[in-house]
């Protein structure tokens, strides 16, 4: 299959995801669900653990189809949730993005209709209450450039074996630097050098699970009230696990 093939993948909740022939994975689980994946891997968690405050700050990354930023401002919207939310979300790909007007989006996002159109021609939204900046560009570089606190990190990059880089610890101790001192990293990975690689960057390592998808990561410099991994143990058991370097990929 063509590397620049990009095909429509219908996932277990009815939601659409792409398939990449670049990087040989789908934009989501098709076992989750797109939608799914989004809410209850990402952000029900975040926002269930997130500090309370009027405004919260959101890294998204990356982009992508944009599903966790949409399921963010729906998950609000549904709930009455009339916080101020600035979100940043990375993205490499700007094709792409320009493509998300005419995406087959589930129905949950057709209120977000203008949002999606605005950030597919500019790349950034803003009212009242939202505003959204799609960074354009290597998400290593681009999230230098914020200067903002970080509240919610949604870590959702491809694999670890397709986007190591997005994986690392170097990686992780630029995204530590910009995290507040509660602040909520979901992620899908449960990899042992992952969760190592948090650890080692000074990030409190946690168990997620939910009934509604596979089980996640949930890292913090706080404590919560979730499940705390024992990565001493974990290293202790299995002394050959390393967290993935950026000399080993560049
Ligand atoms: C798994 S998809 C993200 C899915 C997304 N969160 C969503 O909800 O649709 C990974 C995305 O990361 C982007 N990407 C890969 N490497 C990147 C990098 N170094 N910097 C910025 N974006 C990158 C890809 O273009 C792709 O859109």
């Amino acid at each position: 299959m063509s590397k620049n093939v990009k095909e429509y993948r219908l996932t277990q909740d009815g939601s659409y995801t792409l398939y990449s022939g670049e990087y040989d994975e789908c934009y989501h689980s098709t076992k989750d669900g797109a939608l799914n994946e989004s809410l209850h891997k990402h952000v029900i968690p975040a926002f269930s653990f997130a500090p309370k405050k009027s405004k919260l700050t959101i890294l998204d990354i990356c982009f992508g189809l944009g599903y966790n930023t949409f399921a963010t401002i729906y998950y609000c919207m549904q709930n009455g949730i009339k916080i101020k939310l600035e979100i940043f979300s990375p993205e490499l790909d700007l094709r792409l993005v320009q493509s998300l007007k005419t995406f087959t989006y589930p129905k949950e996002f057709a209120v977000l209709k203008s949002i999606i159109d605005a950030l597919s021609e500019k790349q950034r939204y803003e009212d009242d209450r939202l505003t959204i900046e799609i960074l354009i560009g290597n998400a290593r570089e681009s999230i230098k450039e914020i200067s903002k606190e970080i509240d919610i990190i949604y870590q959702d990059p491809f694999s670890p074996q397709k986007n190591s880089l997005l994986w690392t610890k170097e990686y992780f101790k630029d995204i530590y630097a910009l995290a507040s001192k509660d602040v909520v990293l979901t992620t899908y990975s449960v990899a042992t050098p992952v969760r190592l690689g948090l650890y080692e960057s000074g990030f409190y390592v946690y168990e997620y699970t939910s009934e509604y998808t596979r089980s996640g990561t949930i890292a913090s410099k706080s404590k919560l009230p979730l499940k705390l991994i024992d990565m001493e143990l974990k290293k202790q058991r299995n002394p050959k696990a390393k967290s993935l370097r950026d000399d080993e990929y560049q």
